[in-house]
């Protein structure tokens, strides 16, 4: 069958290496994918958000299975755009999607099922919100544009001034635009975070082993919050009794309130969580892979991908088997754009890829690169995941960082300590 892949990052480029390995896969298109999507399968020069023009592409090319990788297409429908022109498709409907796109509608879910969350409570204007501020007698919060707001719209305060400020640029200078219509503003809360993600059909759910993302810029978790700078599976933090007990007191009530409220889940439940001394408490929902967690998880998962995808879509994920990993762990560590989350340039061809990619247990997925001139150049602020297995998290980190030795590009830079934080068991 051929396969469809939407998206051009990082994630997506690992999800269409993945796919390809399956034996029933003729060919994987990638819309719009990236120069390192080339390498899987054949790019598609159409945007993620035209589903007219997905759909048509997806019938005149026999694509048996979409699988459609970040936020904006899930949330603007391309689900059940697919569904209505017959096409399968993996992914939550636009309704169930609002678990990412709507704070408020997530944390609306969370407390209907009784999943640990921090206390929150949702505005729409800023005196409301200040007023509310002065009663939590400067108690630490955290303040969230409810809408998507490319991963920018969660502002996390240290005192009363700060939650003050905080309020005032989502509600009065509109920094979030519509995003920061409303907000929330709820308890912060601390400990180390993790992400826990779940494939499911809305009856059955298939938990990933568990991961952990590196959101900050800089290294020892400093500097300004990111799209994610490097990530590693399994993350220990999270031992079988602790996976077990999200599973059972996260991750099922969701999918089961869901079901309730009207708004059946398939796809991705991808829970970020922070392992608080109370245990842990769910930060927020995605509803996609989360990128760069997606590279060491699929690294590591030896079961075809296309059966378990193709099982979700079609609700019948009871009949496959568990799902079967590599024992060895993988570290992905992303290479940056001079400049990035801030503003960067982009076109620097990028050198030493193949020599990379040639090292044993490596993968270099590309995230922001693209062909210029015969020339592979940085396109984005998130340029490289370059993954890489080991037997031990410490032993993938050496092998990672080895093959990220071997690429440069003007201004290039990676954060030196990705999966430090993991304990060896
Ligand atoms: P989110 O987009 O909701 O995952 O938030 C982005 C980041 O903000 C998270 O990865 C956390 O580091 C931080 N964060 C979100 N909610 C809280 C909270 N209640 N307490 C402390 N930190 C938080
Ligand atoms: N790694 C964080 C995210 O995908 O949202």
């Amino acid at each position: 069958m051929n396969i469809l892949v939407v998206g051009s990052g990082g994630r997506e480029h690992a999800l269409a290496w993945k796919l390809k390995q399956s034996p029933r896969v003729e060919k994987v298109f990638i819309a719009p994918g990236n120069a390192g999507t080339e390498q899987e399968g054949e790019n598609v020069p159409i945007d993620a958000l035209d589903f007219p023009r997905l759909i048509e592409f997806a019938k005149s090319n026999k694509v048996g299975l979409t699988v459609v990788g970040p936020e904006a297409p899930l949330s603007a429908g391309i689900v059940d755009a697919f569904k209505a022109a017959g096409l399968k498709v993996f992914g939550p409907s636009k309704k169930a999607a609002q678990l990412e796109a709507s704070k408020v509608f997530c944390k609306e879910i969370l407390v209907a099922a009784s999943v640990p969350t921090a206390l929150y409570r949702a505005f729409n204007n800023e005196r409301d919100a200040v007023t509310y501020l002065r009663t939590l007698q400067g108690m630490p919060v955290v303040i969230k544009a409810d809408g998507l707001a490319a991963g920018k719209g969660v502002i996390v305060c240290d005192g009363y001034e700060d939650a003050v400020d905080a309020v005032h640029r989502l509600a009065a200078d509109r920094e979030f635009g519509d995003a920061g219509n409303r907000f929330i503003i709820e308890e912060r809360l601390s400990g180390q975070e993790a992400s826990v993600l779940a494939i499911t059909d809305g009856k059955t759910i298939m938990t990933l082993q568990p991961a952990q993302d590196h959101k900050a810029a800089h290294d020892g978790d400093t500097g300004p919050n990111t799209g994610g700078m490097g990530a590693y599976c399994p993350a220990a933090l999270v031992d079988d009794a602790m996976l077990h007990w999200i599973e059972e007191n996260v991750l099922v009530p969701t999918v089961h309130t869901l079901n309730r409220a009207g708004t059946p889940f398939t796809g991705i439940l991808y829970a970020g969580l922070m392992l608080t001394p109370q245990g842990p408490r769910v930060l927020e929902y995605n509803v996609r892979f989360g990128d760069p967690e997606c590279q060491p998880l699929l690294f590591r998962l030896k079961t075809d991908l296309v059966d378990v995808l193709e099982a979700a879509a079609d609700g019948r994920l009871d009949q496959c088997e568990p799902l079967e990993w590599d024992d060895r762990g993988a570290v992905c560590v992303v290479m940056a754009s001079e400049g990035y989350p801030g503003s960067y340039r982009k076109g620097y061809p990028i050198s030493g890829l193949e020599e990379a990619d040639a090292l044993p247990n490596v993968k270099v997925f590309h995230a922001g690169t693209n062909r210029v001139k015969g020339n592979i150049c940085n396109n984005g602020g998130r340029v490289l995941d370059v993954t890489a297995l080991g037997a031990t998290i410490a032993e993938a980190k050496k092998n990672a960082y080895e093959a990220v030795s071997k690429i440069s590009w003007h201004g290039s830079w990676c954060r030196s300590d990705i999966s430090d934080k993991n304990k060896e068991k």
